[in-house]
């Protein structure tokens, strides 16, 4: 009898991120159905403006959350009133922007353990951060804690924020969720976005934090999202983020953000921050009179309780026991602000200072950024500003605020000019993005003196930079660098480090040019007639369903996924300095390319050759153009990224791999992702703007 053939089917089962969130929920099942609805809806609401309650007759513990995202904040009591505490200083990592500027998955993810690892010194559970919402306006007062205005760039960064923080054993907290890019009437202003370009572009950091970096904890928005609040927005919370996503951990509102009982209740949030006038005695009597299903609640514990077993709770006599902020932080945050700056331009090579007798002017020599503003302020025990780095083993330097007569003198002027924390803050947006008054005639002065000047300018978001390019031999964008941000400036304009911080937004060359100022979808002004401090107040009072009968300024998204680098490459508008952007000491030759198709990935190869003599970072990056296809693209978009440490006439290997799932657009009639068949055109270059080696392949 011949032997019947054996098949052995070999079939994968991979645990997703988020399903790993579930290992305990038949434990967790059995604890629920133990409570009582009063036990359970204690849950789900603040118990301080910090934390929020777990089981104490179980020995579950709280759930201590803290800002984020750049920094583990200071312990604070009611009202964010900071409780002065010993040992809750803690390391000032580079701003969200200063970070996305390193373009380097691996650098967020260092970044993301030092966050992990201070907030567990801490006791806390969740890190109220990564900020990713895409910086959609030049003026935006977050963009210096958002990433980037492209949301594969900013994708990639919050993968490896959230990996690495969850590594150390904390809870990452995405936010906002979603369509968060204003900070004007941010707590009542309703996004109207189509859905193709909410999928692509501002939902796409979260998805991927969610999906691949296993994010156990998102945060909803103060907006409202095509007419819902995002704390009650069903389509977001329930059908995309549980339902596509499969996300398994636990909302919670922004501080203030719930608006109601029963729209929290059904439309995907599970804790209220801050109070418990919604989802507290008022849920109750919800269930109790029928009008809320009790395993909607369950639903809500479950979601918080994998979180609170997934992260193992820091005992109160284990937390705190030293100060935050430890050197191996502190290295990261110089490591990370090391790599972020940008050369903006460097005419007659005039850096690197080497050897030059140099001056210092400026308002923001000694420029602190670690707090101020309304939110995300991080209490550090040390910050080194750029005249304290330039400063740092150099004796001959001459300094002022204010004096353009110290350039006298000297071979190079260093101008440090830019933002502070009152002009770009939580809470409003810029009304402009020129230099605050008085920087442009200080450094027309300090021209009229000595020309040999390098700019160096700190801010979170862009500046309109006209006049400092003119006047200028040199610019260098430094950021909100972090406590060591003095030191790593310090090594790039030394020349002991080549420069190669790449632009991750932008450089408009005027405000007007940017997409939505360009089509009158920002600002959004109040009708006449419309009592501006009543609202206020109203908001205060957590009127919000008053205020909406005042006044819904509604934010139109016109421009579609025509956003930063889109919008200015598709229309051709002219730009200062183009996303991307970033020179160094020494020159790159790209050469060499290969782009095939391996099963579904898009693999490129290429070379890279360092030509100049001292080693430097290069990253090389991929954009995709379409070729006749039948729905509306922009001219290009980021796909692809790699940074290369390459040594002193060498050359480097590098290999870029694109997902042919990454080039799928969201099709509105199918209500689903659509890979087009047909030819792209791919870019490999040193910036959107200077793009160098190009390949043609089909996609089938
Ligand atoms: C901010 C959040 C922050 C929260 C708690 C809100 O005002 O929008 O980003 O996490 O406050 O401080």
């Amino acid at each position: 009898m011949a032997a019947a053939a054996l098949t052995i089917s070999c079939k994968q089962t991979s645990i997703t991120p988020q399903n790993a969130l579930t290992v305990n929920d038949e434990r967790i099942n059995e604890i629920i159905s133990t409570m009582t609805l009063e036990e359970k809806v204690e849950m789900l609401h603040s118990k301080t403006i910090m934390s929020s309650a777990g089981i104490e007759r179980l020995g579950i513990q709280d759930i201590r959350y803290a800002d984020g995202p750049f920094g583990i904040r200071e312990e604070l009591g009611d009202g964010f009133r900071p409780l002065g505490w010993n040992t809750d200083s803690a390391t000032y990592f580079p701003t969200g922007s200063a970070l996305a500027a390193t373009w380097s998955e691996e650098i967020a993810y260092l970044y993301g353990t030092g966050m992990g690892r201070e907030a567990r010194f801490r006791g806390k559970d969740i890190i109220l951060g990564p900020a990713i919402n895409i910086q959609r306006i030049p003026t935006g007062g977050r963009s210096y804690e958002y990433l980037s205005e492209d949301p594969f760039l900013s994708a990639r960064l919050t993968v490896g924020y959230t990996k690495g923080a969850q590594d150390a054993g904390t809870a990452v907290c995405l936010k906002h969720f979603a369509v968060n890019n204003q900070e004007l009437n941010r707590s009542w202003v309703n996004a109207v976005v189509d859905e193709r370009t909410l999928r692509e572009i501002y939902l796409k950091p979260f998805q991927a934090g969610v999906e691949e970096g296993g994010a156990m904890a998102v945060m909803t928005a103060y907006n409202k999202v095509n007419g819902e609040y995002c704390s009650e927005n069903a389509h977001l919370n329930n059908e995309i983020l549980r339902g596509e996503w499969g996300f398994k951990g636990l909302t919670v509102s922004d501080w203030g953000g719930t608006h109601s009982t029963m729209g929290a209740a059904l439309g995907g949030l599970d804790v209220q921050m801050t109070g418990d006038n919604y989802l507290g005695p008022a849920l109750i009597d919800s269930v109790r009179n029928g009008a809320v299903d009790e395993r909607v609640v369950d639903d809500k514990v479950r979601e918080i309780l994998r979180v609170r077993f997934a992260v193992e709770a820091v005992p109160d006599d284990v937390a705190n026991r030293k100060l935050t902020s430890q050197p191996e932080q502190q290295r990261i945050a110089y490591e990370v602000a090391k790599k972020s700056i940008v050369l903006l331009k460097n005419e007659d090579n005039i850096l690197p200072l080497k050897g030059k007798r140099i001056a210092v002017i400026g308002p923001c020599i000694d420029l602190k950024t670690a707090q101020g503003g309304v939110g995300a302020g991080v209490k550090t025990p040390y910050e080194i500003t750029v005249i304290r780095g330039l400063a740092d083993g150099e004796h001959s330097i001459v300094c002022s605020t204010d004096d353009p007569a110290v350039a006298e003198g000297a071979d190079v002027v260093v101008f440090v000019g830019g933002t502070n924390r009152e002009v770009e803050s939580e809470g409003r947006d810029r009304q402009d993005i020129f230099l605050p008054e008085g920087q442009e005639s200080l450094l027309e002065a300090v021209h009229g003196i000595n020309p040999n000047i390098v700019a160096v300018i700190l801010s979170g978001g862009p500046c309109d930079l006209r006049n400092v390019n003119r006047l200028s031999k040199a610019v260098v964008q430094g950021w909100w660098n972090g406590m060591e941000g003095g030191h790593a400036m310090a090594d790039v304009l030394y020349g002991r480090i080549s420069p190669s911080g790449k632009l991750p937004f932008t450089f408009p060359v005027k405000l007007e040019d940017s997409p939505a100022y360009a089509l009158g979808n920002y600002p959004q002004l109040a009708p006449e007639g419309v009592d501006f401090f009543a609202m206020m107040f109203r908001h205060d009072r957590k009127e919000s369903r008053g205020e909406a009968a005042v006044w819904t300024p509604e934010a139109h998204y016109t421009e579609g996924q025509y956003v930063g680098y889109r919008w200015y490459d598709t229309r051709e508008v002219p730009v200062l300095y183009a996303f991307g952007h970033g020179l160094s000491y020494v020159g790159f030759e790209y050469s060499d390319l290969k782009a095939t198709l391996c099963k579904e990935t898009i693999e490129l190869n290429f070379n890279i050759s360092n030509t100049g003599g001292m080693a430097a970072d290069e990253v090389a990056q991929v954009y995709v153009h379409r070729k006749d296809s039948s729905v509306e693209w922009p001219v290009k978009e980021l796909k692809g990224f790699k940074r290369v440490t390459i040594d002193a006439g060498s050359t480097a290997k590098v290999r870029v791999s694109i997902p042919l799932s990454d080039l799928r657009y969201w099709d509105v009639e199918s209500n689903d992702w659509v890979l087009e068949p047909g030819e792209i055109e791919l870019l490999v270059g040193s910036a959107s703007d200077d793009i160098r080696l190009s390949a043609v392949l089909a996609i089938n």
